[in-house]
């Protein structure tokens, strides 16, 4: 932050950036008539950041690339200005561990149609929040119908379902929702899923009902590289009910063991060896990025 900047917003406010200006997060506004707020008609990303830096910054900004496209939302900035502009809100937060949301939605034009409005620009919003390390306890999660729609690889706003199943598993006094569609597991209402067969990961290949989570794949890339089998299969649900060990990613939650699935438990009811083993993994991989000397080669990619 530049002195001038500190003079119009002050230290210690909660700085986020909304339509091209930097504003305390309690003075920001939108119009009613944001297609965000209207029809969910948004996409958006979280990014963690440990030792002030985004964590894998690069494929969160491919990620958000692909949902605008697919959303046929035009892409507001490049990916150095997104990258500056992200850093802006990080050192305004004290840089350490955050977790940064970004939202673009197709803009507030004045009337309401469902159609696609001519050249509005849209509403770009980024936010910190605080980000806590995930306690390293068993969670429980329920098995849901998936009800959401077709295209669950687009990161939309619009989580009407996600909401649902995520409060229904609440309501159940579990954690999290796992979802199935037609006999086969997809993913969580916010997460990514993956099982421990015989000392082997699996998780569900990406396709269309699956958000192609950045954890999953440092996940998959962390195995891969420390000699950990991992497959990427459909998991039917006799094969989950019967894993050794369930783990769930994301970015806020990292990777986190299932230890009830409807009540039962899995194993033998505490966290695995294999995930015990994979939270060392990824602890290093995080620490790394605490090395200047390192952290180049692994924070953008
Ligand atoms: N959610 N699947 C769904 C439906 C999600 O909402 C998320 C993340 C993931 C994991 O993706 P990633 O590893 O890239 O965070 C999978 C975020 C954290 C959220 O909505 O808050």
């Amino acid at each position: 932050m530049t002195e001038a900047d500190r003079q119009t917003i002050g230290d210690g406010e909660d700085l986020c950036f909304i339509n091209g200006a930097y504003r305390p997060l309690a003075e920001a506004r939108i119009s009613p008539l944001d297609r965000g707020f209207l029809f969910g008609d948004g996409v958006y990303e979280v990014i963690p950041v440990y030792s002030g830096r985004p964590f894998r910054l690069q494929a969160h900004l491919s990620r958000l690339r692909r949902s605008l496209d697919e959303a046929r939302l035009p892409s507001p900035y490049s990916d150095a200005e997104w990258a500056s502009l992200l850093t802006r809100i990080i050192d305004s937060h004290g840089g350490g561990d955050q977790s940064l949301y970004l939202q673009v939605t197709r803009g507030a034009p004045d009337l309401r149609d469902h159609a696609f409005p001519d050249g509005e620009r849209p509403t770009v919003f980024v936010m910190s929040s605080p980000l806590r390390a995930p306690e390293a306890r068993g969670r429980s999660v329920i098995l849901v119908d998936d009800i959401r729609w077709r295209r669950c690889d687009i990161k939309t706003v619009s989580l009407l379902p996600n909401v649902l199943l995520r409060q229904q598993a609440i309501e159940a006094g579990a954690d999290e929702a796992v979802l199935i569609r037609d006999g086969f597991i997809t993913e969580g209402a916010a997460s990514n899923l993956f099982v421990v067969e015989g000392g082997a990961l699996v998780t569900p290949p990406k396709s269309p009902l699956l958000l192609p989570g950045i954890t999953r794949d440092l996940v998959v890339e962390l195995a891969e590289a420390n000699g950990l089998e991992c497959r990427q299969e459909n998991i039917s649900l006799a094969r989950f009910r019967s894993a050794d060990e369930v783990w769930l990613s994301s970015s806020t939650k990292e990777v986190i063991p299932v230890t009830s699935v409807d009540g039962q438990p899995v194993g033998d009811g505490r966290p695995g060896p294999v995930w015990w083993r994979m939270r060392e993994l990824y602890d290093a991989f995080k620490a790394d990025l605490a090395d200047p000397g390192k952290r180049e080669a692994i924070s953008t990619s």
